[in-house]
């Protein structure tokens, strides 16, 4: 089945040569088309150009929207979520606008482990439930391709079942879900004498059965102050890539640990937050080839400073934008919030804002050769828009300018 979108008022395509992640001033150029028309079959892109140009051959028995007035852009790319968790942490956000801290808070046993508890007693039917209704509203707001990580079960069985929560939903078709195993995400309060005696449960016992069960692709680490050393990361990502796992790390979130230096020399595919990144690991990031993933609603939630942007796309590096969707420092889907944030505070041009959250969301998944832009050949991840310019995403913020994306199109 052919579909034609056609009268497109804004279509933005960031056309380039299919795959290459961008940086510096190439973050400006969206490729824009003023009245564009973009064809494809369900699982290809086949033509995109001035609507003018459109090849009557096309039009002929195809599905045929009329986009007059809308805008049309890549669905985003979110690439790193905790989409899949239990319970709800509303109390904890009270405590913090009381002026408690996200770090006493996780001190007292509190934050992810909170979580933990309720994942521990949720079955598999449940976790899928909760991010189920996640990935939907995501999609809702224009997502289509979504990360989702474990990391709240912290024992072998808690963390297989929230891969297999996030497994179902990836066979369920919702959005294009990529999988992400986080078991270094906290020492469980049964380690909390024995960190090190964690990290061996994760390397020995947790990688392996991760592994055969073959459902996630990736491996992060939390490696920050309070959480995982410089070394036990390095430990368990090089244990991962053994496994044949591809490497993310969250780093330099709390405090500067070593964690962007790890990640430039292990190869990881992203580090993610740096909020307290300084010129020297951002270097470093980029000559590694490493993209930057930041993630300014957790610093807007913890009231962090945020991630240097400006610097970053100054020096080169591959900026790349995502939600953090989590139940305890940030807690939305929304990436049309997230580029909002990212240019009102990061001062990111719109732009480079929709660059970040594309074709550089993809790249920080290994996926830019087949998303995150619109040109022939790749998979039609399209998302329809009413409003008639691309500036208006981000001009009118606050609500949902969606008004079709690829759950309805396909
Ligand atoms: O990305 N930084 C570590 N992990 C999450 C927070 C998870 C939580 O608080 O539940 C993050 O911010
Ligand atoms: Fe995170």
């Amino acid at each position: 089945m052919i579909n034609v979108l056609t009268n497109i008022s804004s279509l933005v395509t960031l056309r380039g040569d299919g795959s290459r992640a961008r940086t510096g001033h190439e973050m400006q150029c969206i490729d824009e088309i003023r009245n564009g028309a973009l064809v494809h079959n369900g699982s290809t892109i086949l033509w995109v150009g001035q609507a003018s140009a459109l090849p009557p051959a096309y039009v002929d028995g195809a599905t045929v929207t009329d986009c007059t007035g809308k805008t049309v852009m890549p669905g985003f790319v979110d690439s790193h979520t905790h989409m899949v968790f239990a319970g709800s942490r509303s109390h904890e956000f009270a405590r913090r606008l009381a002026g408690a801290s996200y770090a006493d808070i996780a001190a007292e046993g509190g934050g992810i482990l909170t979580t933990m508890q309720a994942v521990r007693s949720a079955s598999v039917d449940e976790l899928a439930e909760v991010g189920r209704r996640l990935v939907d509203s995501a999609v809702r707001h224009g997502s289509t391709t979504i990360e989702i990580k474990s990391g709240y079960g912290l024992d072998v069985a808690s963390e297989l079942r929230l891969l297999e929560a996030a497994g179902r939903l990836k066979q369920e078709g919702r959005a294009h879900i990529h999988v992400t195993f986080l078991g270094a995400h906290a020492v469980p309060p049964e380690w909390k004498h024995d960190p090190d005696g964690y990290v061996d449960l994760v390397i020995n016992e947790m990688l392996p059965a991760v592994a055969e069960q073959g459902i996630a692709e990736f491996c992060d680490v939390f490696t920050d102050k309070g959480f995982f050393t410089r070394e036990q990361s390095t430990r368990i990502l090089r244990a991962a890539s053994d496994h044949g796992l591809k490497l993310k790390v969250h780093a330099d979130e709390i405090a500067l640990v070593g964690a962007s230096d790890m990640a430039a020399e292990l190869g990881c595919i992203s580090a993610d937050h740096l909020e307290h990144s300084t010129v020297d690991e951002v270097r470093l990031l980029r000559d590694a080839g490493v993209v930057c993933t930041l993630l300014p609603g957790t610093a807007y939630t913890l009231r962090l400073p945020f991630p240097d942007a400006r610097m970053m796309i100054e020096q080169g590096a591959i900026v790349a934008l995502a939600t953090d969707c989590n139940p305890g420092s940030c807690f939305t889907e929304n990436m049309q919030t997230i580029l909002s944030l990212a240019c009102i505070n990061m001062r990111m041009s719109i732009e480079e804002a929709i660059t970040a959250a594309t074709i550089n969301g993809a790249a920080a998944l290994g996926i830019s050769h087949i998303t995150g832009s619109l040109e022939t050949g790749k998979r039609p991840d399209v998302v329809i828009y009413d409003v008639p310019r691309y500036q208006d995403v981000v001009y009118h913020f606050g609500v949902n300018q969606v008004t079709s994306g690829r759950m309805t199109d396909d």
